[in-house]
């Protein structure tokens, strides 16, 4: 089996057995880093392109080393230095990659919604490496790839994900994704960080700490992104630690040795006291090592079997 889709726009279009197959792959691929593989010939011949409209340093990094890994040919455009700043098109600069060949295309941008209509504008495969607050589908995977590493299964685990809900794409992707999966997952922050409407997803939405943690195996922390707010979400980051901050309050309510993961980068002592994030329960370095494996996974299985333009039926 691959991937029906030539994209991975976000795991609200992408089906169980579709996720269940990249995390399988990205076990293999695991097993071969940790054997120290790093050149491979599954992409030989592919040509990959990194086009970053907002900055990044794992995403970025993880996919041109996972290009790299597997014997594609990588690049890197920023849109600081491109012609995005003599007033190109999102469409026009996909198309003038799609000329050159471009196998794949990984994109992040601000705007909600511009993975998609890249897709819709190139013959090349696009990756969504985050728009806007809609998605971050591979961190999603690679937590979920986390979380099953560790806990053996997502079916009936309970993920508690705390913090600014509103702005992240991350907390958005690990909804669709887990609830498919089987997780129970619920969301928490203060009023002013949280969408009622994800309760409709299925996943239970709450400004209660106590609630939210508690019995959790999981407990997620998020970034406070304070370049997608207007102020005034929170009235101090003193006030915010001590209500929604990761700390010994909060994982005292968790099961014993639950898992502590954030996405990165890390806002110390805002949303997660240091302690926790280097103590003995969190996996945020292992979440960072599993995304290279799930990004092989995934340019392996976008491109198998595949000619440009087309998907299979
Ligand atoms: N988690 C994540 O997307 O990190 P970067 O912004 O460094 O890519």
């Amino acid at each position: 089996m691959a991937l029906k889709e030539k994209d991975l726009i976000g795991l609200q279009y992408t089906t169980a057995d579709e996720i269940a197959e990249i995390l399988e792959t990205a076990a293999t691929m695991k097993s071969l880093l940790m054997q120290g593989a790093k050149k491979m010939p599954h992409l030989q011949g592919k040509s990959i392109i990194s086009l970053f409209y907002e900055n990044s340093t794992r995403t970025r990094m993880s996919f041109e080393l996972a290009g790299k890994y597997l014997g594609a040919s990588t690049s890197n455009i920023s849109a600081a230095a491109s012609s995005v700043q003599k007033g190109e098109t999102l469409i026009d600069t996909g198309r003038t990659l799609d000329a050159m060949g471009t196998d794949i295309i990984i994109m992040r941008h601000p705007m909600s919604g511009a993975a998609k209509l890249l897709a819709e504008n190139v013959g090349a495969g696009v990756i969504n490496a985050g728009d806007g607050m809609h998605e971050h589908p591979t961190q999603a995977l690679l937590d979920m790839f986390t979380m099953k590493d560790k806990l053996k299964t997502l079916e009936g685990i309970n993920v508690a994900i705390i913090g600014d809900i509103y702005h992240s794409r991350v907390a958005r992707s690990n909804v669709w994704g887990l609830n498919k999966m089987g997780a129970n997952v619920t969301v928490c922050g203060p009023f002013t960080m949280l969408p009622v409407e994800l309760d409709r997803t299925g996943a239970k939405v709450t400004p209660d700490m106590k609630s939210a943690v508690k019995d959790a195996d999981v407990v997620m922390g998020l970034r406070i992104q304070k370049e997608r707010q207007k102020g005034g979400a929170y009235p101090s980051v003193r006030e915010y630690h001590h209500f929604y901050g990761i700390n010994e309050n909060v994982m005292k309510l968790a099961k014993k040795n639950a898992l502590v993961m954030h996405p990165g980068p890390i806002n110390r002592g805002i949303e997660i006291a240091s302690v926790y994030a280097d103590g003995g329960q969190s996996v945020i370095n292992e979440q960072v090592t599993n995304g290279l494996a799930v990004r092989m996974a995934l340019l392996f299985l976008l491109t198998r079997g595949k000619k440009k333009n087309e998907t299979i039926n």
